[in-house]
């Protein structure tokens, strides 16, 4: 259930966000992206991306998810909700924004790969329907951690 006032933004969220998409990474991630990559799925055409900003505050981000389209798979890169807006259902909506862009392409499944210590983002994922299909031993290079694969299929 949302009780923030907002809306999804698609196309809109450009590279005019990226002070907010920064400052939420920063905030969720222990090993958080460099400015470039941010920058990178700010501007390139190639990257889906949708945010949950509030409906009246200019640029105020609440939430935001990247993917990158690969052959039938919908690769999610990266999901976060800012720590004061988590559990009100905003990291499902753009999951959905997600699964409902894809199918309408066509689509068949989305994938992800999630730290395999992240037991929230984890139960969160599970609950949004996605399977564990595999581990990733040391998969991330900052600090080895394994990963786990997980895939949602249509
Ligand atoms: C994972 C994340 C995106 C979830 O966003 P959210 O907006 O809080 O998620 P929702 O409110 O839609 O939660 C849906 C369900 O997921 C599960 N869930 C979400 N957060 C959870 C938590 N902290 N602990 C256990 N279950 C959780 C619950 O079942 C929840 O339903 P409920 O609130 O009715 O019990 C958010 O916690 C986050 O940004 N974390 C930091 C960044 C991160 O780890 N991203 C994923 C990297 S792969």
């Amino acid at each position: 259930m949302v009780f923030v006032k907002m809306k999804l933004i698609s196309e809109e969220l450009d590279i005019s966000y990226f002070d907010e998409i920064k400052r939420i990474d920063l905030n969720s991630f222990e090993f958080p992206w460099e400015e470039k990559t941010i920058r990178t799925c700010l501007t390139s055409q190639y990257i889906i991306k949708f945010a949950a900003v509030h409906e009246t505050k200019s640029k105020s981000l609440h939430g935001f998810v990247f993917a990158i389209p690969e052959v039938e798979k919908l690769h999610i890169v990266k999901l976060a909700v800012d720590s004061s807006q988590q559990r009100k259902g905003l990291g499902t909506m753009l999951m959905k924004a997600m699964e409902e862009f894809w199918r309408n392409n066509f689509g068949k499944e989305l994938v992800l790969e999630v730290r395999s210590k992240n037991l929230k983002a984890i139960k969160f994922y599970l609950k949004y329907g996605f399977k564990i299909i595999e581990r990733i031993p040391q998969f991330y290079s900052d600090n080895n951690d394994d990963a786990l694969r997980m895939l949602f299929l249509f």
